[in-house]
């Protein structure tokens, strides 16, 4: 994936940690520097920097000022051991959370494997007509009570996922399982995870948890019997008889299921299942409400969407997956959606796992890697202006896609995000869905002037999403009505 987006220049930040600096007397390959990085201070190193908001401008100007590594895509090819995770904090609390907080080992190739059968290119082509149904249900809460936007993308995304993994039916207000794995989320958000002193000092593992400064043990083992619950729900839900629908693809874990060979097989069955959850539903909800965000802010481009769209449909119907490759400009839209807005401007940080050389610097074993995803977004030679939203930037004069698909938005090398597909698939249905059905518009005040969208983001940590705003989401036309309400009506 990584030749991919070739030439394309990447600047990666590489911010040694302070536990890898602290290994400074063992001897270098070579004797090589560290790469150069703002000083460290004495007791806590460059922890500080690493939790400022929007941290990754910093870090663009940094690699701008020469202060960190600069380096190009096509380098990294030859990084494989760059596939770890930060492994000190997760190893002993977290990391069943998440398949992508696994460090790099068995138990993440069996995660990875799973991924790897359920969500290929293929496989995905077997769910659309579970996506298509949700995104029906979608559009008919849309109409129903649109001020409630942001519920109705984050049960469609999540009901996609929970319908391919277990076969779950996500019922759309205070579903259990949304409920627990929302709590579980919430709890893994609010850890402070990066201030837990068990990073520096790995002893802290053995202390009993009631001790004071243990809080990182009683927090594992309150996300532990939370999982344990997130588990037996899944293998409820794929083993129930109901799950398999004439004509429809047995969900991932019931079709696996008989391939397990222990219980520790089907614990990690389950926990994949619960991890795509995790990784899958904020991420491709946090997209699609991007997309709201650029339709409502940039009227003219959302009106070439809907031509483009009511060409192909005639107006007389709701777009299909068969329509995508007749909807360049819809193509492009998501593309630049990514773009605009990277719900990860970091990535998700990547762990040496020997001691390498980078560009003539030592890094040694364990280095965290931040490959500043934002700074690619804002490359002014690949991308003219680039804080415009400009969906003309991926298409050629002739209206053709150009070959950047913005796959750097989803990670790199073996670790790349592994429901891509599955995400790309959800996007651009719910997408050219809404283009074809509504409207999206800013809000009127009560002189009928539109107000400008006060869009307020999630800037923390390594992630980047909208959490609030409002818009008018009103149905193009009867016609559009009434395709919603027959579609929800089949279903
Ligand atoms: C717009 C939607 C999404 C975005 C932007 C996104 C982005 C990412 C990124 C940046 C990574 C880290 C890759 C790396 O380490 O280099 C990742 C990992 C991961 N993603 Fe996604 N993702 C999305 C949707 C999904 C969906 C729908 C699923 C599952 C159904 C999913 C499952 C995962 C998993 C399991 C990992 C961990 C991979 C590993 O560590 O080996 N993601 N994603």
């Amino acid at each position: 994936m990584i030749s991919d987006i070739a030439p394309f220049a990447l600047i990666l930040s590489i911010l040694v940690c302070l536990w890898a600096l602290s290994s400074a007397n063992k001897p270098h390959i070579g004797k090589l520097p560290y790469p150069p990085g703002p000083t460290p201070s004495f007791i806590w190193g460059n922890r500080n920097d690493l939790s400022a908001p929007r941290v990754w401008v910093r870090y663009a100007k940094w690699a701008n000022e020469q202060h960190l590594v600069l380096a190009d895509l096509q380098q990294e090819d030859n990084h494989s051991q760059f596939v770890g995770r930060c492994s000190r904090v997760t190893r002993t609390t977290v990391e069943s959370v998440a398949t992508s907080l696994r460090v790099y080992g068995p138990e993440w190739r069996k995660h990875r494997r799973i991924f790897q059968q359920g969500f290929k290119s293929d496989s995905c082509l077997e769910y659309r007509p579970v996506q298509t149904k949700k995104m029906h249900d979608m559009l008919y809460g849309l109409l129903r009570t649109p001020d409630d936007f942001k519920s109705h993308v984050y049960t469609y995304t999540g009901a996609i996922v929970l319908s391919v993994m277990a076969g779950y039916n996500v019922v759309p207000n205070n579903d259990p399982y949304v409920k627990l794995a929302e709590s579980l989320l919430e709890a893994f958000r609010a850890a402070p995870m990066a201030k837990w002193k068990i990073n520096m000092f790995p002893i802290l593992r053995y202390i009993p948890s009631w001790l004071p400064g243990a809080g990182f043990k009683r927090y594992a083992n309150l996300i532990k019997g939370q999982l344990a619950q997130q588990r037996e729900f899944l293998f409820k839900s794929a083993t129930a008889p109901s799950v398999e629908v004439e004509g429809e693809r047995t969900p991932v874990v019931a079709d696996l299921l008989p391939g397990c060979s222990s219980d520790s097989d089907v614990r990690m069955l389950l926990e994949a299942a619960g991890s795509a959850y995790t990784a899958g539903t904020g991420t491709t909800a946090s997209s699609i409400l991007v997309f709201f965000v650029a339709m409502a802010s940039f009227p003219e481009i959302q009106k070439k969407a809907q031509e483009e769209v009511d060409r192909v449909t005639g107006g007389q119907r709701l777009p299909e997956y068969d329509d995508r490759a007749h909807l360049p400009y819809t193509e492009a839209i998501i593309r630049e959606v990514l773009r605009w807005r990277p719900l990860f401007p970091l990535g998700l940080p990547h762990a040496s796992m020997e001691d390498d050389v980078y560009s003539g610097y030592y890094i040694p074993k364990g280095s965290i890697i931040y490959p500043n995803v934002w700074a690619m977004t804002r490359d002014p030679v690949k991308y003219k202006d680039p804080e415009i939203f400009n969906p003309d930037r991926f298409l050629t004069e002739t209206g053709e896609l150009i070959d950047d698909e913005v796959t750097y938005a989803f990670g790199f090398g073996r670790r790349i995000c592994p429901g891509r597909h599955l995400s790309s698939a959800s996007i651009w249905l719910s997408a050219a869905a809404i283009l074809s059905a509504f409207d999206v518009e800013r809000k009127k005040d009560e002189s009928g002037c539109y107000i400008p969208l006060d869009v307020k983001y999630v800037d923390k940590g390594i992630t980047s999403h909208p959490l609030s705003f409002q818009c008018t989401i009103l149905p193009r036309s009867e016609k559009a009505v009434q395709l919603i309400l027959e579609r929800h009506a089949e279903d």
